[in-house]
């Protein structure tokens, strides 16, 4: 990729919509954390944990993410965590983030759910206060857990409805299909609540379909195995499903083999509002300009797919009408010169 180039994706407006906070979680704090709170570590060293990130699939990945969110505690550690991916965020250019966390990660250790939104949602405003980034939390559900424990959590979260906007689904794709999770949904649209679900990332296209037609969610998470089915492909590029595609999570749980046979472009091709995000950065690899410049090197993708990923990225925001046009325009004047 030409330099010009990588200057153009590094520095272009950008949001993020599919990055889950407890991925943010660096060795470096994992370990910082382990030591202020008194939690035991498997591992002896941030290298021997940082090696130990050789996965080989989705599941391989979880066991690893949820042991590093142990030693998340106080208030505060949750503040840090989400403080250093929004400086991180804003390095990149990011100037809006929709955020993933996952609760009952946290209150299955004896968290309570007013620690774990407090010290997130606090970095959010902090973050709007001092740059004027913008942000918003979306709870996930995990798959593997029941019904019944989605439906406690959301019980437990409603005291604190002014603080998300919409819940997710993530955790095991394969064996957990969506309409598990069919009524915890439907309330959810009830209250009002935006509706997105992780599907098609190794899970099979059939699960891209009951995501959109038994929970009705508004996006779906990866979603690039959708290709496998001309129709599904023609629907979601119909109704402007966006899919939030995370290019080097896909090649760390080997989705794909290498980053040169990420479909992306095939998705921008078949008119489907595709876009960039990290996923979990600090097990990944990588933030959201490395999730750029390093697709950008693998596929032959140019300045018009730049303005193109740019512009999907606002456009399939959950923002008022109004500052989405807002954020659209600032990107439009970027690529004017
Ligand atoms: N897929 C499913 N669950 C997850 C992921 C993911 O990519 N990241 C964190 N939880
Ligand atoms: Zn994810």
């Amino acid at each position: 990729m030409d330099s010009t180039l990588r200057n153009i994706v590094q520095k272009m407006p950008k949001a993020e919509l599919h990055i889950h906070i407890e991925g943010s979680l660096e060795p470096e704090l994992i370990f910082a954390l382990a030591e202020r709170n008194l939690v035991a570590l498997n591992y002896a060293s941030v290298d021997e944990l940082r090696r130990a990130y050789a996965f080989t699939d989705l599941q391989s990945f979880l066991d690893i993410y949820y042991a590093g969110a142990s030693v998340l505690l106080t208030e505060q550690d949750f503040f840090d965590m989400t403080w250093a991916y929004l400086q991180r965020a804003k390095a990149d250019h990011v100037l809006h983030t929709e955020i993933f966390f996952d609760p009952q990660t946290h209150t299955t250790r004896g968290v309570a759910f007013s620690t774990v939104i407090d010290g997130i949602h606090r970095a959010l405003r902090e973050a709007r206060a001092r740059w004027g980034m913008s942000g918003a939390l979306i709870m996930c559900f995990l798959r593997h857990l029941s019904e019944e424990d989605a439906f406690a959590t959301l019980e437990q979260a409603l005291p604190y409805r002014d603080k998300f906007i919409g819940v997710g689904l993530d955790s095991s794709e394969r064996g957990n299909p969506p309409e598990k999770f069919a009524r915890v949904f439907a309330r959810c649209k009830e209250l009002g609540l935006h509706l997105v679900a992780h599907a098609g990332e190794e899970g099979p296209p059939a699960y891209i379909e009951t995501a959109l037609d038994v929970l009705q969610v508004e996006r779906i998470d990866h979603g690039v195995r959708c290709l496998e089915d001309a129709a599904l492909t023609r629907r979601l590029a119909r109704d402007k499903i966006p899919l939030t595609v995370c290019p080097l999570s896909n090649l760390k749980l080997r989705v794909i083999d290498k980053l040169s046979d990420h479909n992306l472009l095939q998705l921008l091709d078949a008119g489907l509002v595709a876009t960039i995000n990290s996923d979990d950065p600090a097990y990944f690899g990588g933030y959201m300009n490395d999730n750029f410049v390093q697709t950008f090197e693998a596929l032959p993708l140019q300045r018009k797919h730049a303005q193109q990923l740019a512009r999907n990225s606002f456009f399939a925001s959950f923002l008022d009408a109004s500052t989405k046009q807002k954020y659209l325009d600032e990107v439009d004047t970027f690529f004017q010169d």
